[in-house]
């Protein structure tokens, strides 16, 4: 069942943070779907506007509302990853999604607020939720790439200003995360001050944290162990994940993991069969590992076993 995004919110806020995954293709919506009705977990759906080109943006509709239909008892929100303003408004215009995000994070603070704000005033028209970004992560997400030493942590009187003035209903807050599989050098931690001073000043509004994959050192180590070459790749902490939802981040954004899981279930495979050119073998694989992982995650995240309570409160 696809409920809106704020509806999930208001369940888990201060308790748990609903993991919002990634999808680009029916396996990984098939893992997706297993693990979090395995976990009984609620869960966010995200797709990126390279996801809605790498097929078609109806491909990934369709397979979302199928498996909809395949797991009736799952409970889920649809939700548009980085948004640019013109997306936004196909998607707000769309009908399918619960929430976009508008990513004006790299644009000047005042045209920030104006783009978002114009977003905001859309969705709300059409009965949708608005993310929003104040603060640079580094890294690179979909074609803009910001460079280490240009990241910048969100400010927490910045980001009072700022829900007031655009009206969005959750905040990407920068708090030292980053994009993709390379995110510390040397320290690994979570900017906690920062999340305590904004929930000090705007308690009760939700927070969104990106970049939040823990890049899993024995997936590092099997993927190089089959041929890949991955570096000195290193993620968020999971025992960061729940304290963090204690103090606002309600929203954790977890990707390049399952692209993790991918990478490890089809170079293995190919390694240890040689001679094998049907994908359909590695592809269940890349399910069950994928359907696990998910499990895992919403431990850790505190959505596991959310499930029926979440139902139950729905139907108040
Ligand atoms: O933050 C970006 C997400 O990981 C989506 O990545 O733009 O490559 O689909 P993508
Ligand atoms: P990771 O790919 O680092 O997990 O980040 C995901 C994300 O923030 C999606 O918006
Ligand atoms: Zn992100």
């Amino acid at each position: 069942m696809i409920v809106t995004t704020a509806q999930l919110f208001r369940h888990a806020y201060g308790k748990y943070a609903v993991g919002a995954y990634n999808i680009n293709n029916a396996e990984q919506a098939m893992g997706l779907f297993r693990g979090c009705i395995q976990s009984q977990a609620p869960f966010i759906i995200q797709i990126s506007k390279g996801a809605r080109k790498y097929t078609d943006k109806r491909m990934l509709e369709a397979i979302i509302r199928s498996a909809g239909d395949i797991f009736p008892e799952a409970i889920f929100a649809v939700h548009l990853d980085h948004g640019d303003e013109e997306t936004c408004y196909e998607c707000i215009n769309s009908g399918f999604f619960s929430s976009v995000m508008i990513d004006a994070s790299h644009e000047p603070y005042d045209k920030n607020v104006e783009i978002s704000k114009r977003v905001v005033d859309a969705a709300h028209a059409k009965g949708i939720s608005v993310e929003a970004e104040l603060g640079m992560l580094g890294g690179v997400e979909e074609d803009i790439k910001v460079e280490d030493g240009h990241a910048t942590l969100t400010n927490p009187e910045e980001a009072e200003d700022f829900v007031r003035k655009t009206g969005c209903d959750s905040l990407a807050a920068a708090i030292g995360t980053s994009h993709g599989a390379y995110k510390f050098k040397g320290r690994q931690s979570l900017h906690f001050d920062v999340l305590r001073e904004i929930q000090r000043r705007m308690p009760g509004f939700p927070l969104v944290m990106h970049g939040s994959s823990s890049v899993p050192q024995d997936e590092v180590q099997r993927i190089n162990a089959a041929g890949g070459q991955l570096g000195s790749a290193v993620g968020v902490d999971v025992n960061e994940y729940l304290p963090a939802a204690k103090l606002g981040v309600t929203k954790i954004n977890i990707d390049t993991d399952g692209r993790l899981v991918w990478t490890r279930v089809h170079r293995e495979f190919f390694r240890d069969k040689p001679a094998e050119f049907d994908f359909r073998p590695p592809g269940k694989v890349f399910m069950e590992e994928y359907a696990k992982f998910i499990a895992s995650r919403n431990q850790l995240l505190g959505s596991a076993g959310q499930l029926n309570d979440l139902r139950a409160s729905l139907k108040k």
